[in-house]
């Protein structure tokens, strides 16, 4: 029984990886190359070059590895880009994507998870929020990670593609043994621009925004550790297998921590002052983004264990030291 991870090579593609490995599947990757990066992977990992929207490859992965299930991280990534370019992200995430979805279904595989995003929301009804709250993505990157989760939903119904789409709040941290980590081009994700700061790396990193309704003014987001990410969806797996219907699930911690928190945190981490300037609010940031995670808990049967801002900080900093 094979295990297909589209985009192995990304962040929380590779952790997956990693934790699939170590559970036991056999994981066959398919990437494009796209993140720049190629991260160290377990020994025993098939590698396949390709683009998840080319069906033939995808078809004849899927048959020459003998694939029982896909989970499906591949996809652009930036919400700004998105916005200037809504076309490629509409074509990446939502097309490409059907054409893998279309491939499970006529090849009879019945297991499907896709990362989808917290994005999907848009300006939250309320906080902490629920996944049957209203989803109003405000860019083309929510909207089209949106329309997939339709794709998904309507699939499970007509072809018995069973599905999870976990809807991740903010990805962060990195494996404890500092052999995998974050590493996006260009970087806009909070916690490595504050430690590439602190090391020297960076130009001092920018607070965008310090007026919001918010204890101390500053943006509070919901930070889940990427091995927290990787183990809830082998757990969703697992449930599939069994014959659960899982569909839409928050994961998130329930609780929040502010910029100037991530800040502090570091600082205290590295015993020296982070460098950093306050700037204007960044466009389309909503002042608190956390998750009802009630849910994951209850059809997951998981719970984050490494996603204190205290661990998260600390495995970034090691995989920013040691890799
Ligand atoms: N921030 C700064 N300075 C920076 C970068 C970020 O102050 O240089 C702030 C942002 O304003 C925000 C917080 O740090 O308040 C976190 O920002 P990130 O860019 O790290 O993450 P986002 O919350 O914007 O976005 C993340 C994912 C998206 C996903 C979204 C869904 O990166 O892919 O969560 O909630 F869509």
């Amino acid at each position: 029984m094979t295990t297909l991870v589209t985009g192995g090579l990304g962040f929380v593609g590779s952790h997956f990886v990693w934790a699939a490995h170590e559970s036991g599947r056999r994981v066959v990757v398919l990437d494009d190359g796209s993140a720049g990066s190629v991260p160290a992977l377990p020994q025993g990992v098939t590698v396949v070059h390709g683009d998840v929207g080319d069906v033939a490859t995808t078809k004849s992965v899927a048959r020459r590895e003998g694939v029982r299930e896909i989970v499906h991280f591949a996809g652009l990534i930036c919400v700004g880009e998105s916005v200037a370019e809504p076309g490629r992200y509409f074509d990446v995430n939502f097309i490409r994507a059907l054409r893998l979805l279309e491939v499970a279904r006529d090849e009879s595989i019945e297991r499907f998870v896709f990362s989808s995003t917290a994005a999907v929301y848009g300006e939250p009804e309320k906080v902490p929020i629920p996944e049957g709250s209203r989803r109003d993505p405000v860019n083309p990157y929510g909207a089209a990670k949106l329309a997939f989760e339709h794709a998904l939903n309507a699939f499970e119904t007509a072809h018995g593609v069973r599905y999870a789409a976990p809807r991740y709040f903010n990805a962060s941290g990195a494996h404890p043994s500092g052999k995998l980590r974050e590493a996006h081009d260009p970087e806009t994700h909070l916690i490595p621009l504050v430690l590439d700061a602190a090391l020297g790396r960076r130009k001092p990193v920018t607070i965008f925004g310090t007026d919001y309704d918010t204890p101390d003014g500053t943006c509070i987001r919901d930070y889940i550790h990427v091995d927290d990410l990787a183990s809830a969806h082998l757990s969703a797996l697992d449930r599939l297998e069994k014959g659960a219907r899982i569909g839409a699930v928050n994961l998130g911690t329930g609780r929040g921590n502010s910029v100037r928190e991530i800040v502090d945190e570091t600082a205290r981490l590295l015993g020296k002052p982070v460098p950093h300037d306050v700037g204007p609010r960044r466009a389309g940031d909503p002042s608190r983004l956390v998750a009802d995670a009630a849910r994951a808990h209850e059809v997951l049967e998981w719970a984050p264990r490494r996603s204190d801002i205290h661990t998260i900080v600390e495995d970034a900093l090691r995989s920013r030291t040691t890799s």
